[in-house]
Order: C-alpha cells, then structure tokens, then sequence
C-alpha cells in the first residue's frame, strides 16, 4: 500500500500514544524505516504487521484500532492536502455515500498503482442505505465503519452501522442509517 496508509497509522500512533509506542510497535513489526515516503509503494503485510503489533503493544484488538485508524483518516488525509476531495465528495453524507465509488477513480489519477476498493449502495432512501464494499485486500472492514463514522462527523450527522450478511465476492456490507445533513 502507498506510504500515505503507514504515515497515518503513524500519526494515529503517536498522537494518541507518543513517539516511544510508536518507536516500540516499529521494533515488533521488523519496520526498519524511519520516514514512510507518501507516495512509495509498500507491502500490505507491512501495514498488516503493523496493526497487528500495535495491537499488542497497546492490548487493543486489532479491529478496534482498525475501526479508529478508519476515523482518524478523514482527519489526516484532509491535513495532508485532500481535503478538496472530500469537498468534492458531496454536498451531504448521503450524495457522498453515492459518490465514494467515483472518488476513488479521481484518487487513482494521483496514485497510479492504487488498488482501489469498490462501493456501491441500494436500498437508498432519505435516511439509510447499504452500502456495499470489495476489495482485493482482506480485513480492513473495520477501517471502513471507522471512516463511514468519521464521515458522520465530518457532516454533522448521527449515525448508526450495521453489519449485514455479504454476498459472495463482497468484503462487507453494511446498513448505514444518518440524519439529514444540517444546510444541504
Ligand atoms: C481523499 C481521501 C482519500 C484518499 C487520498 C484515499 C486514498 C487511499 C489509499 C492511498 C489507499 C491504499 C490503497 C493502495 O495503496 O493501493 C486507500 C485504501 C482504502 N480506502 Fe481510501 N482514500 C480516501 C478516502 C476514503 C474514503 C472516504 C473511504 C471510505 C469511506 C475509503 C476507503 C478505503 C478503504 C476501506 C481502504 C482499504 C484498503 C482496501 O480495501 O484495499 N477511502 N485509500
């Protein structure tokens, strides 16, 4: 995965639990490497082995820090100069659920070898929808509840998750209720 992936695990890390977590959790993984480079391609088992010592370094499941590494993502990819892509996603949470699948297309014109995941929703009224997720990567369903959280907050909504049976070559698929975007 891009770097920009490992460099925000690193600044969830070392925000939440300073630079000697991070420093230790590196150790365990076998990550030699100083500074990720944003746009370098790594192997995913890096980003994996680093989730998984965090894990144990900080005795939290990994789905929980996934789900809150998803959460920190709109944060810190808005830091790190996306935010207008966010902007463009959608004048409310729900067009931006609509949109996620598009955003990622113009995501991959600034990062060639992106392996992008897919969204579509159904079942879409004025306050729920589906939204459905696949992926050539397996595990990172948490992260997405934690972005789809993220994205509530991001758009002052409340919202609710629920994960549903998949079908057959779907990673997830989740039943997502929100409130109306205020001023949309
Ligand atoms: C401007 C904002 C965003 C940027 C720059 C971005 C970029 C990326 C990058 C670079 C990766 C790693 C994939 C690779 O290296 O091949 C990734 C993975 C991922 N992204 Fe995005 N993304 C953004 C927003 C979102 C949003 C809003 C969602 C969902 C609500 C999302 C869902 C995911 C998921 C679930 C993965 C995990 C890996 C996978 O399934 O392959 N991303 N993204």
């Amino acid at each position: 995965m891009y770097g920009l992936v490992n460099q925000a695990i690193e600044d969830l890390v070392r925000t939440h639990h300073g630079d000697q977590a991070w420093e230790a959790i590196k150790r365990r993984a076998g990550v030699e490497i100083d500074a990720f480079v944003t746009m370098e391609g790594y192997p995913d088992e890096m980003s994996y082995g680093l989730v998984a010592a965090a894990s144990a370094e900080l005795g939290a499941p990994a789905e929980a820090l996934l789900e809150a590494f998803g959460e920190h993502w709109t944060l810190f990819t808005a830091e790190r100069g996306y935010g207008a892509m966010f902007k463009m996603g959608g004048s409310s949470f729900k067009e931006f659920m609509l949109n996620l699948h598009s955003l990622h297309s113009k995501i991959a014109l600034g990062f060639p070898r992106l392996q992008p995941p897919s969204f579509w929703c159904t079942d879409v009224t004025d306050t729920s929808l589906h939204l459905h997720y696949q992926s050539a990567r397996q595990g990172f369903t948490p992260m997405l509840v934690g972005l789809v959280r993220g994205l509530g907050r991001m758009y002052q909504v409340d919202v609710t998750i629920t994960p549903q049976a998949a079908a057959a070559g779907e990673n997830a698929v989740l039943f997502v209720t929100f409130t109306p975007t205020p001023h949309a």
